[in-house]
């Protein structure tokens, strides 16, 4: 069975297309590379010993798309390809609708044109806003604070009424929490451009000597030590909810959003403590200004994805630690330095490439 997978070359991605292979799904991936490298998919390949179909392909080139579709039999889609970074959609919010809004349109008009009509959607825990108490489960009320946010948030709404346009649709909404961490292997793991906007990928730059200080943002909040508490999931497990979710889109119809959380919330001095103490590294911080539209506790109530997918997150945030930093450390400059070698097992088809 065929399995697609948009974006599968970035973070969340490839450790999900490992667990895809892992479990003798076969995978096609179409990823513009716009924040990813193709070196995520040639290790994934090492990993697991098998294959994986490329296409160097925007979500907005629907010409190069339905070419995909041509090419194989897929049975569903699971689709992670989309921008990200909250900062840069205040400052740029157009490209960030076309880009996250009209790439998904133009997949989901692809999809149905050739009557594949199973979708794993990555959303976001952002779909709360500022939540008036946690743990935070499916039912609370639904709101954006930037237009990233927005983006997750409208394209929920659009799927939904596709669900209500045509019964035949299955969609499963995966709303995530603040996932971390990295395959054990330390092979594969996150590598953002520039300087990271998240706590761990920051942390773990400190830690290898590429950043200096960390800033801790605010330290009065109303929590345990002052700073923010967060819902920190191994990218592992999250993945691992990825295949839960595919396996209930191929067997029913409908659209349902789902957690995806550990339902413990962290401290951010409980994930540098942490840290410290699994990498025997010193984090040197300092405390700063809140960041603007940050809240104080942010945790999942999963229980839902336990119920109706059979899905919990067992990593605890030792391992979380312990995993980024093996990544980390072993890669300090993440994938960047590595190009795409011919000797890989990936199968090219340049068929679209962006400048
Ligand atoms: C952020 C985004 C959220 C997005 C998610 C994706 C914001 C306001 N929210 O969530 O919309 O879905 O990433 O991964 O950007 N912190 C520091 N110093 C840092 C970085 C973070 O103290 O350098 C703190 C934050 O204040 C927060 C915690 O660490 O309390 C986690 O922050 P982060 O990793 O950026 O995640 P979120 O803010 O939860």
């Amino acid at each position: 069975m065929e399995i697609l997978v948009t974006g599968g070359a970035g973070f969340i991605g490839s450790h999900t297309c490992l667990e895809l292979i892992k479990a003798n799904y076969k995978i096609i991936v179409v990823d513009n590379l716009s924040n990813s490298s193709t070196e995520s998919l040639q290790r994934v390949e090492e990993l697991t010993n098998g294959q994986i179909t490329f296409y160097e392909c925007d979500l907005l080139d629907r010409k190069s798309l339905v070419e995909v579709f041509e090419h194989h039999e897929i049975k569903a889609v699971i689709h992670f390809a989309g921008l990200k970074a909250v900062g840069e959609s205040v400052s740029i919010p157009l490209h960030y609708y076309h880009n996250n809004i009209t790439g998904t349109l133009v997949l989901c008009d692809v999809m149905q044109q050739f009557e594949v009509k199973k979708l794993v959607f990555s959303s976001s825990a952002t779909v709360y806003g500022i939540p008036e108490q946690v743990p935070i489960n499916e039912r609370f009320p639904l709101s954006a604070t930037n237009p990233y946010g927005r983006t997750k948030l409208m394209i929920e709404e659009i799927l939904r009424d596709l669900v209500t346009s045509d019964p035949e649709w299955s969609i499963a909404l995966l709303r995530y929490f603040n996932p971390i961490g990295a395959h054990e292997s330390g092979m594969i793991g996150e590598s953002p451009n520039g300087i990271p906007n998240n706590l761990m990928p920051y942390i773990t730059q400190v830690a290898v000597g590429r950043l200096g200080n960390l800033n801790i943002y605010g330290s009065d909040y109303p929590t345990s030590d002052g700073t923010g508490v967060r819902d920190y999931i191994h990218v592992v497990d999250l993945a691992l909810g990825h295949l839960k979710a595919l396996e209930k889109v191929l067997l029913t119809t409908g659209v349902d959003a789902y957690n995806l959380g550990t339902g413990k919330g962290h401290t951010v001095l409980e994930m540098v403590e942490t840290f410290e103490k699994v990498s025997k590294k010193r984090i040197p911080y300092n405390i700063v200004e809140r960041r603007p539209g940050d809240v104080a506790m942010c945790y999942a109530d999963p229980s839902k994805a336990k119920k109706e997918l059979g899905w919990i997150a067992t990593r605890g945030i030792e391992e979380m630690c312990k995993d980024s930093w093996r990544w980390q450390s072993n890669n300090p400059n993440g994938y960047k330095n590595h190009t795409y070698s011919s000797e890989s097992g990936i199968q090219f088809r340049l068929i679209s490439r962006k400048h």
